[in-house]
């Protein structure tokens, strides 16, 4: 099989903790193709975050590589973006302008003006066009969520990692957002890992589902998600094939809580 754009194998990580060392993560093996997307969903505390840290390049596994292009990730890139469940904007600036930071921050080959150019496109690709100049307060939770997400793409990331990012939103506008995801992804393309707890929009959002076991995580289980033939539509979740797939992912899920001992070492991959 060809390498992925991100190729995480065999990655073993530990923190160290006053109580010893915490392993977290064993021999974790995942990859995604260049413009996949893939959903990481497992256990609360099993690692997730960690992946993503390893990933953005702000930590070095234990042992084991995250590479991207075959590139050992060893500190973080500006080829690389993120979006988080809170989105931390800057109350002092606008939309705009906390969208232009990470230009502000890390130096870029765009020009300011073809920087303003790509966030206002942005923003009006997530549907905030007149809120340019607002200040964060003045839009609800989604809409800054929107706006985040612009700002992870300002810089035209390879690879966009989200972590948890529709966690705090409520169902109808999270169902929203999942629709920008898809119109993002046509437009924007990029190399997505997304990390949720959400199973419905694991399946509705991701080429893949990779299971994460229970601490020490390594890769348990992996679902590939059908293609459909044009944009995937939220009814489709109530379907035979999704509901399938959810029971399946369910199941695997309670496995790594470690509800049904010793089922965890009949699977794996
Ligand atoms: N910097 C750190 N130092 C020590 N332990 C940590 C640190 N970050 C996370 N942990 C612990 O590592 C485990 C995995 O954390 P995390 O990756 O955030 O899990 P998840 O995102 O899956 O909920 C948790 O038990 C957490 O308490
Ligand atoms: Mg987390």
């Amino acid at each position: 099989m060809e390498d992925g754009l991100i190729e995480i194998k065999g990655v073993t990580h530990s923190y160290s903790t006053q109580s010893g060392p915490l392993p977290v993560l064993k021999d974790l093996n995942i990859s995604v193709p260049e413009g996949g997307f893939v959903a990481v969903v497992g256990p609360s505390g099993c690692g997730k975050s960690t992946l993503t840290r390893l990933i953005a390049g702000l930590m070095k596994p234990n042992a084991g590589d995250v590479k991207l292009h075959g590139e050992v990730v060893t500190s973080p890139r500006s080829s690389v973006g993120m979006a988080f469940q809170n989105p931390v904007l800057l109350e002092w600036r606008s939309i705009l302008r906390n969208v232009l930071l990470p230009v502000e921050i890390v130096p870029t080959k765009m020009s300011r003006s073809q920087a303003e150019d790509r966030a206002r496109r942005l923003l009006k690709l997530v549907g905030l066009q007149g809120f340019e100049d607002k200040r964060p307060s003045e839009l609800s939770g989604g809409m800054r969520q929107r706006a985040s997400l612009c700002r992870a793409l300002i810089h035209q990331p390879e690879v966009l990692i989200l972590d948890e990012p529709f966690g705090a939103l409520d169902a109808f506008t999270r169902e929203d957002l999942w629709q920008i995801m898809h119109r993002l992804r046509i437009e924007e393309p990029f190399t997505g890992i997304l990390i949720t707890h959400d199973l419905r929009e694991s399946i509705f959002l991701a080429d893949e589902v990779f299971v994460m076991s229970g601490r020490p995580a390594h890769t348990q289980f992996r679902l590939t998600v059908p293609k459909t033939d044009g944009p995937r539509e939220l009814t489709q979740l109530y379907g035979h094939e999704a509901v399938e797939m959810l029971a399946t992912l369910r199941h695997q899920i309670e496995i790594a809580q470690g509800r049904f001992p010793g089922e965890d070492k009949k699977v794996g991959i």
